[in-house]
């Protein structure tokens, strides 16, 4: 069996490795095995492989924060899942070949679901979902500003924002994407600059902005404060710039905008089991359907995860670069 092996902390196409390892062994009690069909590289597995990631486990390490797998078999006293289903992991170190987990750790899809589509179904979807429901309570006809607005969490915020009735001003660094995220339902798409500020208070005919969302972290944030009306709330969900946050002094202090930072983990933890397995089921009918999709720009074999990694940190992909550890899919 294959799987990806990072011995080092640092760039991530020098640290990962393609090594063989030792196969997963047959399923204990409350255990399956599953082959791993795909997965994508995400933002956070790159901070993992070069350390500045929450998590640094000890070395040599597997990433992989998600995947997509069907299942081989399933240990004694397995009910809920079948050997021939397609699930997602709830765990890491999926970036292999297969892996051996708690059964309660996966969740079953529904039929007729896109595998590449279902391989980024755990992280970037729910992301995007709990940004707009758990922070601020959103009317239809409200305002939301988010930077990294043609990322995957930015694409599904958009759509879900739209389903909503919530409005979005969609902050980018480079004007091609403006009329895809159009066509996704983005009401105002603008470039970065130095007085978004003023350019977003224009678009939106002087409306109050409620929510701002940033993952671009640096003075981006500070951009994104400065857009909302009194009393709004900055999320702080990512660091694409590697800075710290800056933020407004004149906004915190004198306009009551108060900042906060998201987690997916902590965002689950708040729900129950079953909620979680039925936010899944919701989103899982959504990719099912093509409401949400996330592009893809490139897919891989895993053992060329050296060159799936330098290409998930290109600037300017059109999608995600997914890996297919047993093959094309
Ligand atoms: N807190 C959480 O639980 C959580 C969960 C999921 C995701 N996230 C965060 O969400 C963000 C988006 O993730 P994703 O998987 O959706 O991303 P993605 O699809 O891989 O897209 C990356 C985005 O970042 C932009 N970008 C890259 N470098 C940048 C820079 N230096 N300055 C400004 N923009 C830059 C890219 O713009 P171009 O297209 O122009 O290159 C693109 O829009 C990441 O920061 C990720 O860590 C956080």
């Amino acid at each position: 069996m294959k799987k990806v092996e990072i011995t080092a902390y640092g760039a991530p196409e020098e640290v990962a490795h393609c090594v063989e390892a030792p196969d997963v062994g047959q399923p204990g009690a409350g255990e399956i095995v599953f082959d791993i069909l795909a997965f994508p590289i995400n933002p956070a597995d790159l901070s993992l492989c070069r350390g500045n990631y929450r998590l640094r486990p000890p070395l040599p390490a597997t990433p992989g924060a998600e995947c997509v797998g069907r299942i081989a078999a399933v240990g004694a006293g397995v009910s809920r899942v079948k050997p021939g289903d397609l699930v997602i992991n709830m765990q890491r170190e999926n970036w292999a070949q297969r892996r051996r987990i708690k059964a309660d750790d996966a969740i079953p899809l529904p039929s007729g679901l896109d595998v590449a589509q279902a391989a980024m179904l755990r992280i970037n979807p729910a992301t995007a979902l709990l940004l707009l429901e758990d922070h601020v309570a959103l009317k239809p006809g409200d305002w939301v500003i988010q930077d990294v607005a043609n990322s995957a969490v930015g694409r599904h915020l958009i759509v879900l924002a739209k389903q909503k009735g919530v409005r979005t001003v969609n902050v980018v660094r480079r004007n091609d994407v403006t009329a895809e995220l159009k066509a996704l339902g983005a009401d105002i798409v603008l470039v970065d600059g130095p007085d978004l500020a003023t350019r977003a208070h224009d678009a939106v005919g002087g409306a109050p902005i409620r929510l701002g969302i940033d993952a671009v972290s640096g003075t981006a944030c500070k951009r994104i404060a400065d857009c909302l009306a009194d009393g709004g709330m900055v999320i702080s969900y990512g660091a694409m710039s590697g800075e710290d946050l800056v933020m407004s002094r004149p906004a915190l202090s004198f306009r009551g905008v108060s900042l906060t930072g998201f987690n997916l983990g902590r965002g689950l933890a708040k729900r129950s089991p079953d909620q979680v397995r039925a936010l899944y089921a919701d989103l899982a009918i959504k990719l099912r359907d093509g409401v949400l999709k996330a592009p893809i720009d490139a897919t891989y074999p895993i053992e060329d995860i050296k060159e799936a990694l330098a290409h998930a940190q290109r600037g300017g992909r059109n999608g995600k670069v997914l890996v297919l550890p047993n093959g094309p899919v």
